[in-house]
């Protein structure tokens, strides 16, 4: 159903929070530091708007890095400008959330709050310790006039697919 749909193209990005839910996210609300998390919101069959929370590995966390500390094995064309990265937000390892955390020197990475696994948001969300097997997937995404909009689904299979059975018929 499209209430639990991955995220498609053409998708608008928006809130996840419950004080600002369902509201497009707007690249001043973004910074390094700090997730936003957010879903997918597409049309239903019908043509009207559905937020596509009715499958928890469809949430996603977006950043804006300065220029230039994205790098591989982000991919950077499905980045705005190199600066705003979206990713799945639900752990490869068995599917928590992740958060903020803390990295060598207090820079900021992603943390799993289940067992530990840490991710580097500014390469491509690639393991950077504890038990994931996989990065996080990225999510291609564009500006269009003031919303952030999914260019495709995610780049690689999100937690909780198999990529035979049930992953390949997003993948356009
Ligand atoms: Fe994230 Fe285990 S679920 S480290």
């Amino acid at each position: 159903t499209p209430k639990k749909a991955p995220p498609l193209k053409g998708d608008i990005l928006v809130h996840a929070d419950p004080a600002k839910f369902g509201q497009p996210v707007r690249v001043d609300e973004l910074s390094a530091d700090k997730l936003v998390r957010a879903w997918p919101q597409g049309k239903d069959e019908n043509g009207a708007p559905v937020i596509r929370d009715g499958d928890p590995t469809s949430i996603l966390a977006i950043y804006r890095f300065p220029k230039g500390e994205l790098k591989a094995p982000t991919n950077l064309e499905a980045t705005v400008d190199g600066e705003i990265v979206a990713y799945g937000d639900r752990c490869t390892h068995a599917g928590c959330n992740v958060d903020d955390g803390q990295g060598p020197g207090g820079r900021s990475i992603m943390n799993c709050p289940c067992h530990s696994g840490q991710y580097e948001p500014r390469e491509g969300c690639r393991v950077i310790g504890g038990p994931p097997g996989h990065p996080l997937p990225q999510l291609p995404i564009k500006l269009e006039g003031d919303r952030l909009v999914a260019t495709e689904t995610f780049l690689s299979v999100p937690y909780g697919y198999n990529k035979e059975e049930d992953w390949e018929k997003y993948v356009q």
